[in-house]
């Protein structure tokens, strides 16, 4: 799926993050494993990451988050009438972790449910809003990118359980008077799912001691696989949606990629050129947090000054389905 704006200005007015309080280095994982921080920081440059404590949930990091979009866009839960959870971890089965949200928040206009596309989810979710406001349907729109991978890795595999961790970002999209969104690009291989799954909790595969005992209720990844797909998808998507809009990579202020792995990001970025001055890294504080990680990058973005009213962004993001999504935006400046 690929489109340019084309109608009324829609845009991001406000940005909240939360990460749960736990720090966990690679020393402590070198507990846990065979495995060194010399070795995760030279194969991934991640540091640390984030962990949810025990019995903090996936609503509980969002949350915060939530709030705080809220409060810097000024807007009232209650004035939401869409609110979008991107999600692979899920508080429960169901209901939606959306849902949950709205009611701990008092968005109870909202329509509210959770959306599936693994790291992605976040530029899925924001894809969507913008279609639903540019459309009329929604006034305000809140998306949350957010998971907690921790409690699905498998701490005896070394090659999965060092990559990620826990966060969450919100953002509100509404109407605007300019700028904002420019054009996205969304995609999906499904043939590629085998590479990057959780086979058992759902229908095909459900939860039974046998699942248990061979480690089927954790994440199982090709590492190797992923890695191919995730450099190749981070160059053709950025290059689909720039030329959508019109936009020359010598246009972009702000790039903010999928924190997954540094070594995938230098490779993006020498491929399409963009000055490393320009790109945002912050996955070595937190790791891959899945959904979160666009929105996390952009706080730091913001909160470094280093993206400022005016300025356009690319964003891209991929992960398990396997799936791939892009935006570009003029940043319209509303989050302090
Ligand atoms: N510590 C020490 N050694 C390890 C570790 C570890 N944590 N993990 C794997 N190894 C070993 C392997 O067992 C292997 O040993 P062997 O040669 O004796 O068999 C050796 O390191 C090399 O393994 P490779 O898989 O070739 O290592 P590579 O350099 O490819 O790095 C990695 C592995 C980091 C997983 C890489 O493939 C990767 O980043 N893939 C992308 C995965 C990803 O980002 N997924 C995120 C989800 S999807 C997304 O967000 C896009």
């Amino acid at each position: 799926m690929i489109g340019s704006a084309n109608g009324g200005s829609v845009s991001i007015t406000g940005l909240g993050t939360h990460v749960p309080d736990r720090v966990v280095t690679n020393d402590d994982l070198a507990e846990l494993v065979d495995t060194s921080d010399e070795w995760i920081v030279e194969r991934t440059g991640i540091r640390e990451r984030r962990f949810a404590a025990e019995g903090e949930a996936l609503s509980d990091i969002s949350l915060p988050a939530a709030r705080a979009a809220l409060e810097r866009a000024g807007v009232a839960a209650a004035d939401i009438d869409l609110l979008i959870v991107a999600t692979v971890t899920a508080d429960m089965q169901f209901p939606s972790t959306a849902a949950i949200l709205a009611d701990q928040l008092g968005a109870t206009d909202a329509a509210a449910y959770d959306l599936a596309a693994g790291c992605t989810g976040f530029m899925y979710g924001i894809a969507q809003a913008y279609g639903m406001v540019e459309s009329g349907l929604s006034r305000r729109s809140l998306v949350v990118g957010a998971d907690v991978l921790s409690k699905l890795m498998n701490f005896t595999d070394r090659s999965t359980c060092v990559l990620f961790g826990d966060g969450a970002g919100a953002v509100v999209i509404e109407r605007v008077h300019e700028d904002g969104f420019l054009g996205f690009e969304l995609g999906a291989d499904g043939a590629g799912g085998k590479d990057l799954n959780l086979p058992a909790g759902g229908s095909r595969m459900p939860t039974t001691a046998a699942t248990v005992a061979s480690g089927a209720h954790y994440v199982q990844m090709n590492g190797r696989e992923v890695f191919k797909f995730a450099t190749r998808v981070l160059v053709s998507s950025a290059r689909a949606v720039l030329e959508q809009c019109d936009l020359s990579v010598e246009d972009v202020d702000v790039y903010v990629p999928h924190q997954a792995n540094v070594r995938i990001i230098d490779h993006a970025v020498a491929k399409l050129g963009i000055p490393k001055e320009k790109v945002i890294v912050n996955v070595d504080r937190y790791g891959n947090t899945s959904s979160a990680s666009v929105p996390l990058a952009l706080a730091d973005a913001l909160a470094s000054g280093r993206l400022k009213e005016g300025d356009t962004l690319l964003m891209t993001g991929m992960g398990a389905g396997l799936t791939w999504g892009s935006a570009v935006m003029r940043w319209t400046g509303a989050p302090a």
